[in-house]
This record gives C-alpha cells, sequence and structure tokens, in this order.
C-alpha cells in the first residue's frame, strides 16, 4: 500500500481514470527534423520518460508553418507527419500511460529566422518586449479563420495518430495568450478590444477542437487547456482577467485546466502585497468537476504530495523528469533515495538528452538544471 496520494488513480471530466496524478509536463526537446517530423532521438527519449507517470504532454506542437517557434520543434501542421506522430503516441502510450500532443502556434514569439524570411504574426503588430524582438504583423479576420481551422485539423491528426488527447497551448505568451492579452491584442474588430473579445480567439478553439472531438473520436478523447494566469507587462494580463477566462473554459468541454507556474506555490507576480498562491485562486473559481493541474519546481515526493494535499488534482513535473526519468517508478518501488536530483554531463547518453536539449537548459533554464557539481543544489 503507498504512503502517498499522488500514486493514487484519478478521473478527468470527461471520465477518462488517470492511474496517478503525476503528469510530465511539456517541454519541447528541439531535436525534431527541420520539417517538424519526428526523430529517433525524441522516440528514445519519451520512452525513457513514460510508463510510470498517469499523462505525459508532450512538447508543443505548431499547427501550421507560421506558428513554429524553436528549430527542432514538432510538428502536426500537415499529414505527412501522421507517420511519426503515431510512432510518437505509441512509444508513450505504455504501461498505461496517456500520451497528450500539445498544440500551439508561436505567435510573435518567433523570428524570421525561424520562420524562414517570414514575418512572425500575433493578434496586433507589437512586439514582446524581449531584446531582439521582432515586430509582428496583425493575422487577418480570414487568416484568424484559417488559424482556428489549424488547431482542429491538428486535434483530427492527433485522433488518427493515436494520441489519447490534446493540450491547448494557451500559456507562456504565445499565439493563444497574445490574443487574450491586452498588451499583444490591441485590435479593434471583434477579436479584441473588451476582455469578451480578447477571449473569443481561445474560445474558438477550444469550440473547434472539441466539435472535432465530438465528430471524429470513437472513445472518449482528453481535451486539456494550459494558462499563464498574469503578465507584467503594462498592459498585461491580470489575475482578475484569468478568472474570467476560467469561468468561460468551466462552461466549455475541456477535461483538465494546467497552470503554468515558475514555482507551484507562487503568489501574484504583479500585486507582491498579496501573498496567496495564484492556484489557489484559481481553484476557487473553477467548476468543482474540472481538474487542475499546477506545474513549478517541483522535485520530491513531499513537495509533490503536500500540493496534492491542498486540493490541486494532478502535479506536473517539468526538469526533474529529465533529470530522473523513472520517478515515479523509483517512489513506487520505495526507493527514494535512488532518485536524481541533479544531473550530470556524464548522464547525458543514459538520459537520451540530445545536444539541442542539452544547449537549451544550459541556457534558457540554467538556473533550474542543477549540475552535480553546482554550489546551488535543488531545495528538498
Ligand atoms: C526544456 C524545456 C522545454 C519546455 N518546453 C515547453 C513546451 O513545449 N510547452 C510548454 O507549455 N512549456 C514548456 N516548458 C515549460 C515546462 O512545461 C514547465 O512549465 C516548466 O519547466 C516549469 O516546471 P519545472 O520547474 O518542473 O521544470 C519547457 C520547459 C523546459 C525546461
Amino acid at each position: 500500500m503507498t504512503k502517498y496520494k499522488f500514486l493514487k488513480p484519478d478521473t478527468l471530466r470527461n471520465g477518462v481514470k488517470i492511474k496517478n496524478r503525476v503528469v510530465m509536463s511539456p517541454m519541447t526537446e528541439q531535436s525534431s527534423f527541420e520539417d517538424g517530423s519526428i526523430t529517433n532521438d525524441e522516440i528514445n527519449y519519451y520512452r525513457l520518460r513514460t510508463g510510470g507517470v498517469g499523462m505525459l504532454i508532450t512538447g508543443c506542437a505548431n499547427v501550421n508553418d507560421l506558428g513554429k517557434g524553436f528549430e527542432g520543434e514538432l510538428s502536426v501542421a500537415d499529414k505527412s507527419m501522421l507517420l511519426g506522430l503515431s510512432r510518437l503516441a505509441n512509444a508513450i502510450k505504455m504501461n498505461g500511460t496517456k500520451a497528450i500532443l500539445q498544440i500551439f502556434s508561436a505567435g510573435r514569439m518567433t523570428n524570421s529566422k525561424v520562420l524562414r524570411g517570414q514575418q512572425p504574426v500575433s493578434a496586433s503588430a507589437v512586439s514582446a518586449l524581449r531584446h531582439g524582438a521582432e515586430t509582428p504583423r496583425a493575422l487577418s479576420e480570414k487568416e484568424i479563420t484559417q488559424t482556428i481551422e489549424d488547431f482542429a485539423k491538428a486535434t483530427k491528426l492527433a485522433i488518427e495518430a493515436g494520441f489519447d488527447g490534446v493540450e491547448l497551448h494557451g500559456a507562456n505568451t504565445y499565439l493563444l495568450q497574445q490574443f487574450f492579452s491586452p498588451h499583444s491584442n490591441r485590435r479593434a474588430d471583434q477579436w479584441g478590444g473588451s476582455l469578451q473579445n480578447r477571449m473569443r480567439f481561445p474560445l474558438a478553439v477550444v469550440d473547434a477542437c472539441a466539435d472535432t472531438i465530438k465528430q471524429f473520436a470513437d472513445s472518449p478523447f482528453i481535451l486539456g487547456y494550459r494558462i499563464s494566469p498574469e503578465e507584467i507587462e503594462e498592459p498585461g494580463i491580470r489575475i482578475s482577467d484569468t478568472i474570467a477566462l476560467v469561468s468561460q473554459l468551466n462552461n466549455k468541454p475541456i477535461d483538465y485546466l494546467h497552470l503554468s507556474l515558475a514555482d507551484a506555490w507562487e503568489s501574484s507576480i504583479v500585486d507582491t502585497s498579496d501573498q496567496r498562491p495564484v492556484f489557489e485562486k484559481i481553484k476557487a473559481v473553477l467548476a468543482d468537476d474540472l481538474p487542475l493541474i499546477v506545474v513549478g519546481h517541483l522535485a520530491t515526493p513531499a513537495q509533490v504530495e503536500k500540493l496534492i494535499d491542498s486540493g490541486v488534482s494532478f502535479a506536473a513535473m517539468g526538469r526533474e523528469l529529465i533529470r530522473e526519468p523513472q520517478w515515479v517508478q523509483k517512489v513506487e518501488a520505495e526507493d527514494e533515495q535512488a532518485i536524481r536530483y541533479t544531473f550530470s554531463l556524464r548522464d547525458l547518453n543514459e538520459l537520451k538528452i540530445t545536444p539541442p536539449l542539452l544547449n537549451f537548459l544550459m541556457t534558457a533554464f540554467r538556473r533550474g538544471f542543477p549540475l552535480s557539481t553546482d554550489k546551488h543544489q535543488l531545495k528538498r
């Protein structure tokens, strides 16, 4: 008998049973072929990390060519990707783990080099506040309708490939969030302006994907939605905006909400006088039957259990599952001493970490990816 609640099963809104409450967070591995098709390196990387976790969410896959955010990113933009996506779904669906494909468009968070000379697109022609960001062009109404269809088509491909579900990437400043954000969305048509109008695009994408599932899936297929609750920009998304979005998502046929946080227990990054954890505020307005996934700097079984004890349905882990692919299996075997919390360059081959992923981890995520030789180690 396990002492941990997180090892017990739970159920999503559509009735699909998940064997435990640990989720692998979506992480791009930057190791796909140039056209976004799957490499054997990626299959091997995911195969090593599946089988233990209840759900494994893949790195983001772009739903159309203009949605590509990075080199080596997965693509679900074309039927020609189907064979590789089927291999990926099959590799993940081991020992009961549910395979979820994260689908997205990068919007303005890309550049013309990645897009092979094309200008990035967004809700409006406003560049992101980051060094070297290019100014995107605003999508036309026709292109918006096409992008919604592209999300739906990607969902259909995911069904055909044998995935158990898709997650709409509405977080981390990408296109779905860009439409919701008053920073990146300055439109004056039905797709921008009021809070209601800024929600129109993400909600239309949810509807289109839900319709596709209804039409093409012959068994329950999971539809998840990932959000970032706040933006530091002025103007930017505030918690009150997110609460309004969550109230709308409550009434949509989604099966879980995934809250993207740097630290699972973090409070507002905008109003620092408010110390209440953000996930509690979201949970307070979430429909009772809609499970919540929370992510952010979780590493030890005690940290995961504490989060589950506080009423969160699922705990997602990112970097810890890169360092320790067998995390769940080790907890199940009561072999917690063997869990790795740091990473050594000697482990690269064993962990199936490719050079582009290593480079990404050592640059963008260096502080959160401690080497075994580092002085600052993860707090246990
Ligand atoms: C290498 C790497 C790639 C990532 N790629 C994605 C992605 O494709 N989609 C996404 O929603 N989040 C992505 N993230 C964010 C993670 O899903 C997660 O939210 C973040 O790493 C915080 O969780 P952690 O502290 O457990 O690592 C990525 C993170 C890392 C480290």
